[in-house]
């Protein structure tokens, strides 16, 4: 693989500032921010009043956490513009979330919040190796989805050349990727992989793609995937994260020459983790859930909003700020089978050690009486898909998960390209479970 890493005189100088002058200009903004909720938003009025706190309280950093917590609810409950701190006629743009339950939750921007997003996004994309110039075929979804277009926009900044290709229409992408040659890629990995089996269907040898960097995100992914995608396509694999309600792709993402986790945009967006259950900040280096404050944004400022995203907070390597390490998984996500807690990234892991399977997998949650049961379904490569090398790879995968994971499971598996592929984000438990 080619060094790809980024010249540090392109780098945006925060990110390699002092420690002292990052935390500095973070409190500056962090008043701002408080301020500009509490007298924009009647969400926030509200709720710190209710909780007996005021932006002139804000004395330190520290302080943040006697602020109250913004849930999806609060986002819910002021569907659809109730949580904006501008007229709507100052918006530039909408988005939403799809939320699988009732109505989306709506973000907006301002057009200076489009730019500051996109030069969040160029920071990510450069943090990537990607260099102005380059090619980048963008496969995330363009719409409400915010994958698309934030992308989109971070590239320009960068000085790219966009193909703004969006999800779907599999055969076609690798078409494309073959005839134009982009040097980057910007998609789900899940999508990823169905894009690799496209590249074989097609008698193409993915070693050989143009592809030098792969920038992968909105949903949760493993090392062991990183490995494999990077063995397979020759090229860097990089993790980056986002979410609509804290701005879109690019809150967060590695950095090519380390690898180690994800660099948080601490100009822009100021991190805790907490424990879940009593809501109390931990210490960095303890797991726990993400909660992000923004910190310049106009149109839809959020203050310590949950995430659900369980993960830790490390010092900075690459760049001054601080990473957090790749995401385990979101605690709504997280299945209790006879007490183990166990996560789908879990499984992946341990279906990346089988070779002769190919690693597109779900889970199904079952009951059979009072007992809850999981089927991991998972299909053969198709070298690997007569009836003896299945039932050995299925035995194989079962005792990985039990060794490792510990928790006993029935493993399926299916012919090659049978299990359902996604184009963006991949459903990776299905609850198959009656209600009792
Ligand atoms: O998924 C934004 C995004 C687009 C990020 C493209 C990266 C690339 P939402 O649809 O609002 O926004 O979903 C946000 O997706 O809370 C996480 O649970 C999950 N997620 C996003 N990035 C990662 C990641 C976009 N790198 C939710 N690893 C978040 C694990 C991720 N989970």
């Amino acid at each position: 693989m080619k060094d790809l890493t980024p010249l540090k005189s392109s780098l945006d100088p925060i990110e390699i500032a002092s420690r002292d002058e990052i935390t500095a200009l973070q409190l500056e903004r962090l008043k701002w921010s408080l301020a500009h909720a509490y007298n924009n938003v009647p969400h926030y009025k509200n709720a710190f009043d209710a909780e007996g706190v005021h932006p002139d309280d804000l004395k330190s950093l520290s302080d943040l956490a006697k602020f109250p917590f913004t849930m999806k609810k609060d986002l819910r409950d002021n569907y659809p513009f109730g949580m904006f701190a501008v007229p709507r006629e100052k918006l530039a743009r909408v988005h939403a979330s799809s939320g699988t339950t009732g109505k989306p939750t709506v973000v907006g921007y301002t057009a200076k919040d489009i730019d500051t997003w996109a030069t969040v996004m160029a920071r990510s994309m450069r943090a990537s190796g990607t260099k102005p110039g380059d090619m980048i075929h963008n496969a995330y979804g363009y719409g409400l989805f915010t994958g698309g277009l934030g992308a989109h926009y971070g590239g320009e900044k960068l000085g790219c050349t966009v193909v703004p290709i969006s999800g779907g229409m599999t055969a076609r992408q690798v078409t494309i990727i073959e005839d134009f040659r982009p040097t980057t890629i910007m998609v789900t990995p899940s999508y990823m992989l169905a894009i690799l089996d496209e590249y074989k269907a097609q008698g193409f040898d993915p070693a050989k793609t143009p592809l030098e960097v792969g920038i992968f995100g909105a949903e949760p992914w493993t090392n062991a995937m990183r490995k494999e995608i990077e063995q397979t396509f020759d090229m860097h694999a990089v993790d980056i994260y986002g979410l609509s309600e804290v701005m879109g792709p690019g809150v967060a993402n590695e950095c090519v020459e380390t690898k180690d986790g994800l660099h948080i945009w601490e100009d822009h967006f100021f991190p805790e983790v907490i424990n879940p259950e009593t809501g109390e900040p931990v210490a960095d280096g303890e797991m726990g859930e993400l909660v992000f404050t923004s910190l310049t944004k106009e149109a839809f400022p959020i203050i310590r909003y949950r995430t659900r995203d369980l993960t830790r907070l490390l010092p900075g390597t690459a760049r001054s700020m601080r990473r957090m390490e790749k995401i385990t998984g979101r605690s709504d996500d997280m299945i209790i089978l006879r007490g183990v807690n166990v996560f789908p990234t879990q499984i992946e892991e341990q279906l990346m050690k089988v070779k002769s399977l190919a690693p597109h997998f779900q889970i199904e949650l079952t009951n059979d009486g009072r007992m809850d049961a999981m089927t991991v379904h998972v299909e053969a490569t198709m070298d690997n898909s007569d009836e003896n090398s299945k039932e050995a790879s299925a035995k194989l995968l079962t005792n990985h998960i039990k060794d490792i994971v510990g928790v006993s499971t029935k493993v399926i598996v299916n012919a090659p390209g049978g299990i359902e592929r996604s184009m963006g984000k991949a459903v990776r438990v299905k609850d198959n479970r009656k209600s009792r």
